[in-house]
């Protein structure tokens, strides 16, 4: 399969249209962005990382029920997925206390939290994806009830099997972010899983382990990008 035309270009990957028109082929860059692109940067080797991170944990989610787009991956910065149109929701699933909840709701990072909490976000970068909740979704007809209870479901599903499988390489799963598209009238899940979608801590030092270090400018990004591919490659 080969890349045709460009159809979207974001902040951290192309998709190009194939032959087939159910397919299209997803480029990894290596370009990062923070605070809705007002911090901007490069991050040599993160579009191999987030590549091959993907794939490992698509394949792996897959075999554990959760359909997503991927097909296969074709080379270390390119994988062929599914054609799908995508649910404009950011679905954040988080289990300790960081990031922007911390600061919204003045609690420390690092709290452990009761149960866990799943947030949606509007998908619109002029708007700098604001928090909404499932009724400010159905409103503006961005998913049905159906979708929503669907994408909840595997949202909870694939944060238990994410635990299970990032403890195994000494990381802790604090929170992550997942975008589901719509394929055949199925919801599935779509993008990616990487350290720019997921806070990861060192379970032994509490150390970060993903996009952080580039949002905060903790040094060493390119070396912890990489840490993280081999922990979880082994
Ligand atoms: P937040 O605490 O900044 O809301 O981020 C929650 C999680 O979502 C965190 O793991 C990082 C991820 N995330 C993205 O993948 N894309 C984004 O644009 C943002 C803001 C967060």
């Amino acid at each position: 399969m080969e890349k045709m035309d460009m159809l979207y270009e974001g902040k951290a990957k192309k998709v190009y249209r194939t032959q087939d028109p159910s397919l299209y082929i997803i480029e990894y860059k290596d370009d990062a962005t923070a605070f809705n692109a007002l911090k901007k940067g490069t991050i040599a080797g993160k579009g191999v990382v987030n590549n091959n991170m993907t794939c490992i944990i698509f394949k792996m989610l897959e075999d554990n029920g959760i359909p997503t787009h991927l097909v296969n991956m074709i080379d270390d910065n390119h994988q062929l997925v599914k054609a799908v149109e995508i649910v404009p929701l950011e679905v954040i699933v988080r289990n300790i206390a960081a990031g922007s909840m911390s600061k919204n709701l003045g609690i420390e990072e690092g709290m452990p939290l009761k149960n866990t909490v799943l947030e949606f976000c509007y998908k619109n970068d002029e708007l700098a994806d604001p928090l909404i909740n499932d009724t400010h979704a159905l409103a503006l007809g961005l998913a049905t009830q159906e979708e929503i209870d669907v994408i909840k479901k595997y949202a909870l599903k694939i944060n238990e099997l994410l635990q299970e499988f990032f403890l195994k390489s000494n990381l802790k799963l604090i929170d992550f972010k997942l975008e589901f598209g719509r394929c055949d009238g199925k919801i599935i899940l779509a993008d990616e899983i990487s350290p720019d979608t997921c806070r990861l801590w060192d379970v032994n030092t509490n150390r970060k382990m993903d996009k952080d270090r580039f949002r905060r400018d903790l040094g060493d990004v390119e070396e912890t990008y990489q840490e993280v591919l081999s922990r979880i490659s082994k």
